[in-house]
């Protein structure tokens, strides 16, 4: 009684005063919030006293559990040494350089220089800037504009917003901002034509791609924006051979490649970066979430040697580097992403991201195997999304509206599961902790299925009217 008490006083201050990212506020206002109190490993408990197991690492981002004395000893320790000093004009300090050196060694190809930031949101901005700041130096620039795809999603300040490729994002913000463009998709399962093969269909991604580049004129375009899996818009992953044929594309028009591993970097996907299971060659690439596992907000922009020595040739005609953040390189989050770092390497959480990836989407396979309302199981490592659909003959999507995935979100959190809707998609998302075991997949996997089989086995007719 006790914890419902506190619920409602919280919740009340909850209503009066916090506007929530993301949220609809007359949703919250009609259903209220739920307050999380604690976590320790996969589970988490909300101030009622629910337990709930998260899978989704809360926003795919605590990738070693939660509850890691280790993490919170380093972080005393560190704020107890230096509590705070910035990195502008030359300072330093040490945890921000180890980290530095040791993220050098472990990015693809020569990414072996970092700046850091607090999100995924500002690392993807600082790469745009970088961008141009280059193509600025080089003597060209009109070579400003990026090219994103559609479903994607880069953050939510106003140049990553515009990259975001979801029309929510963009419509009451007057986005995306003029140097931002945006190409396909390519997700087979939704976008492919009747009979057309992966081949054919990634050579068709590419196709209009490179249409759009030469429609807008190479020489006015800086760089490629793709997450090596995207998670928000849909957790589509590419079709065999898509970045390889993509880069090639770039490499013709001298266009730059940022590979966004905010999601998928430290291990998401079974490897320590995407790029490396896509064959990407990142010429810039930001991280960011697995980072810290979210104990600590804190991203890196990684640049190449080839672009910081353009960088460092500008710098008597440019001046100062003109970017940065008070919290950038902030001490106590980089000894915490020193310590994290540690972690996954000593537990070998890479490694169990990949077999574990592997035995949840088996297990996800086998459970919606039968389900007329599940069209595809998809993704890569420990991040696999569920695809809705109305009719799995006809291919025909539920309508947006009709908010399957956020009824199927809701009874699974009735059963003690987080999992996340992505709803321009008609999908459920899972990324748990890199820790679970198959026990926990077991349990995650026999949740949601009750889950479904609760919101699909009650479906209204209007429910099953197809988007139009
Ligand atoms: C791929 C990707 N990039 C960028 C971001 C933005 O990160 P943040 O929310 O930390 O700004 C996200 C957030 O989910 C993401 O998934």
């Amino acid at each position: 009684m006790k914890n419902i008490r506190r619920y409602d006083d919280l919740a009340d201050a909850d209503q009066k005063h916090l506007l929530h990212p993301q949220t609809n506020i007359a949703d919250l206002l009609a259903e209220g919030p739920k307050i999380m109190e604690s976590g320790q490993g996969i589970r988490i408990t909300d101030v009622t006293g629910k337990q709930l197991i998260d899978g989704l690492a809360g926003l795919w981002c605590v990738n070693v559990g939660y509850g890691r004395e280790e993490l919170a000893e380093v972080m005393k320790k560190a704020a107890e040494n230096l509590s705070y000093f910035h990195s502008f004009s030359g300072m330093a300090n040490p945890p921000e350089i180890l980290l530095a050196e040791k993220l050098s060694a472990m990015t693809p190809g020569s990414l072996n220089r970092v700046f850091f930031g607090c999100s995924g949101s500002d690392a993807n901005d600082t790469l745009l800037k970088v961008v141009w700041h280059y193509n600025y130096i080089k003597g060209r620039p009109e070579k400003k504009k990026i090219i994103s795809r559609w479903f994607s999603y880069h953050g939510t300040s106003i140049s990553t917003a515009s990259l975001t490729g979801l029309p929510s994002f963009h419509a009451p913000y007057n986005l995306p901002i003029p140097e931002v463009r945006h190409t396909e998709m390519p997700h087979y399962y939704r976008n492919a034509g009747a009979g057309e093969s992966e081949d054919a269909f990634a050579a068709r991604m590419v196709e209009a791609l490179e249409d759009l580049i030469l429609q807008e004129g190479p020489e006015t375009i800086g760089a490629f924006i793709a997450e090596p899996v995207s998670g928000a818009g849909g957790v589509v992953a590419p079709p065999p051979g898509y970045f390889e044929a993509v880069q090639k594309v770039l490499k013709k028009h001298d266009i730059l490649m940022i590979a966004d591993e905010v999601i998928c970097g430290y291990g998401r996907l079974g490897a320590t970066f995407g790029s490396e299971i896509f064959n990407i060659t990142p010429d810039l690439m930001s991280s960011a979430k697995g980072l810290t596992s979210g104990y600590f907000p804190l991203s890196a922009a990684h640049l190449t040697d080839e672009i910081w020595e353009v960088l460092k040739e500008g710098s008597e005609q440019t001046g100062n580097f003109a970017h940065g953040y008070t919290y950038s390189g902030h001490p106590v989050g980089c000894a915490v992403a020193l310590k994290n770092l540690e972690i996954v390497e000593r537990e070998g959480l890479v490694e169990n991201a990949r077999i574990m990836g592997g035995y949840l989407h088996r297990q996800l396979k086998k459970a919606f195997r039968d389900s007329p309302h599940v069209g595809e199981v998809r993704g890569c490592g420990l991040l696999a999304g569920i695809q809705l659909i109305a009719d799995r003959e006809k291919k025909a999507f539920f309508d947006v509206e009709r908010k399957i995935p956020m009824r199927i979100q809701q009874a699974a959190y009735k059963r003690g599961l987080l999992c996340r809707n992505l709803p321009s998609v008609t999908t459920i998302a899972l990324a748990p902790p890199l820790i679970v075991s198959e026990a926990d997949i077991d349990e995650i996997v026999g949740l949601l299925k009750d889950a479904f089989d609760d919101v699909l086995g009650n479906l209204s007719k209007n429910d099953l009217i197809p988007a139009g």
